[in-house]
């Protein structure tokens, strides 16, 4: 009996779609993948996912060769559930994807995706109401993408079992289930890897095993990719196609042959502002002063989102005293606004660590930390310009999340569409390694050691 079999029966075959979440709640978290299968038989561990696998019968993996066949003809076809203003998307795109569809709840932020990729379908809607059919048909899709909202497991928010968001994720494996990709890409914070001791990472590799396919999670670092920004997010990569499956390896940073790409390389050409300055469009002042700048540059002729925020005279006082690199702790305990005195401290008697980003300024000759939704406010991390007394603008934080400055966003809640955002150098990486597998090349990425699930014929 096949694994998928013995396992779908395990869980009830016909409740199994409605009651996965609790069946995933009865496997131990200890159990690694190949103990969570130990039925999975040495015949199913040597298959070889070649063409004529199944007896001459068409297989997934055939369908799909075919496809890479048609693949060498046209572009792999990617959906993007939950695409904010697209910089997943984006990525996918600038490594020769065709962006098929993008699907989010806010209708401004499907306004930027869709600004961004005219060709594609633009569907605003809560997905738990949106049935299938609606956003593609099966066969039509090669690759399903989707970063879903996360606050429920980042370590900014309060990790809330019951948090409804955290279930968001049943979407894509509904939506894998139904439209039957090739490949399945997954994105989230790193807090998920420890929501629920483990457990919820667990589930969802077997969300995606049960459907046939092979499943590997690893952390990425943007910065190991040429993004000026150290950023850490977890990926899972799901095939079916029997392709293995490939992370890209670091291009930047030490072991790599590039240096990481710092905040002056990112930033430097942009002009200095008070307090209020900056115009709503005006021309670049200088020529770009380095090849990261040049490129963010491509198909701009204006400078836009370059405007400060106004800051508090107490936030002011504040971020005037704090040198390149230093935050909130570097001033003397007597010198802090009193909410700052009255927090926490640790045994040694230092400030928690928790408030070393605060008021941080930004270092010029390093990468940037993770840009967030909350950059335009310099008390809510570490968004202090390297020499201005301000916030960072929205151009530097599109720069410094990889955004091209042709990209386009709507005007509400710019910052959200930025900070959410999943940067499109990190994502381009993670095609390219995907679209590398798929044609059998697979020189600059890391292959996972995952197990495989039995092919599922047609
Ligand atoms: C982390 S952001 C995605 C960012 C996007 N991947 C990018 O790279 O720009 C998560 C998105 O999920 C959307 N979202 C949250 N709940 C949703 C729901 N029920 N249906 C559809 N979209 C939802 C949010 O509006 C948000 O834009």
């Amino acid at each position: 009996m096949s694994l998928l079999r013995r396992r779908s029966e395990w869980m009830g075959a016909h409740a199994y779609w409605a009651d996965w979440e609790r069946a995933w709640r009865a496997v131990p978290v200890s159990r690694g993948l190949g103990e969570v299968c130990p039925e999975l038989d040495a015949r199913a561990r040597r298959r070889d996912f070649g063409i004529g696998a199944a007896g001459g019968r068409r297989t997934d993996v055939e369908w799909l060769l075919g496809g890479k066949a048609n693949m060498r003809l046209r572009a792999p076809r990617v959906v993007d559930l939950f695409c904010g203003a697209g910089g997943l998307s984006e990525g996918f795109r600038q490594a020769g994807c065709e962006i098929a569809a993008g699907l989010d709840i806010v209708p401004h932020f499907v306004q930027s995706f869709a600004l961004n990729n005219p060709g594609a379908k633009a569907i605003c809607a809560d997905i738990r109401e949106v049935p299938t059919e609606s956003i593609a048909r099966p066969g039509e899709v090669d690759v399903l993408i989707g970063g879903p909202c996360c606050q429920g497991f980042s370590t900014h928010g309060k990790r809330i079992a019951e948090d409804s968001r955290n279930f968001l994720f049943r979407e894509m494996i509904r939506v894998a289930r139904d439209l039957r990709p090739g490949w399945v890409l997954i994105e989230n914070v790193k807090g998920l890897l420890y929501y629920d001791k483990g457990r919820f990472r667990q589930r969802i590799h077997e969300a995606l095993f049960e459907l046939g396919y092979a499943v590997d999670s690893r952390v990425l670092c943007a910065a190991d990719f040429g993004v000026p920004q150290r950023r850490e997010r977890v990926f899972f990569i799901a095939t079916r196609t029997g392709v293995p499956i490939c992370f890209p390896k670091a291009t930047h940073g030490p072991g790599a042959s590039r240096t990481p790409v710092t905040v002056r390389d990112a930033i430097g050409d942009l002009p200095s502002l008070g307090l209020g300055g900056g115009e709503a469009s005006a021309d670049y002042p200088t020529l770009p002063h380095s090849p990261y700048q040049a490129a963010m540059r491509r198909g701009s002729q204006r400078l836009t989102l370059h405007h400060a925020r106004p800051v508090s005279q107490r936030a002011l006082s504040i971020i005037q005293r704090i040198p390149e690199g230093h935050g909130i702790r570097y001033l003397p305990e007597a010198d802090l606004p009193e909410r700052f005195r009255k927090m926490r401290r640790i045994s040694n008697g230092n400030l928690r660590r928790d408030c070393t980003t605060l008021y941080h300024r930004l270092r010029w000759e390093e990468p940037a930390y993770t840009v967030t939704c909350f950059f335009t406010n310099v008390s809510a991390g570490p968004f202090v310009h390297p020499e201005d007394d301000r916030a960072l603008t929205r151009r530097e934080a599109a720069r410094l999340q990889s955004f091209l400055d042709a990209y386009s966003f709507t005007d509400r809640d710019t910052a959200k569409q930025i900070g959410n955002a999943v940067p499109p150098l990190l994502a381009k990486a993670i095609a390219e390694a995907m679209l590398g597998a798929m044609r059998g090349k697979a020189r600059s990425c890391v292959i996972a050691a995952v197990e495989y699930p039995l092919p599922i014929t047609v």
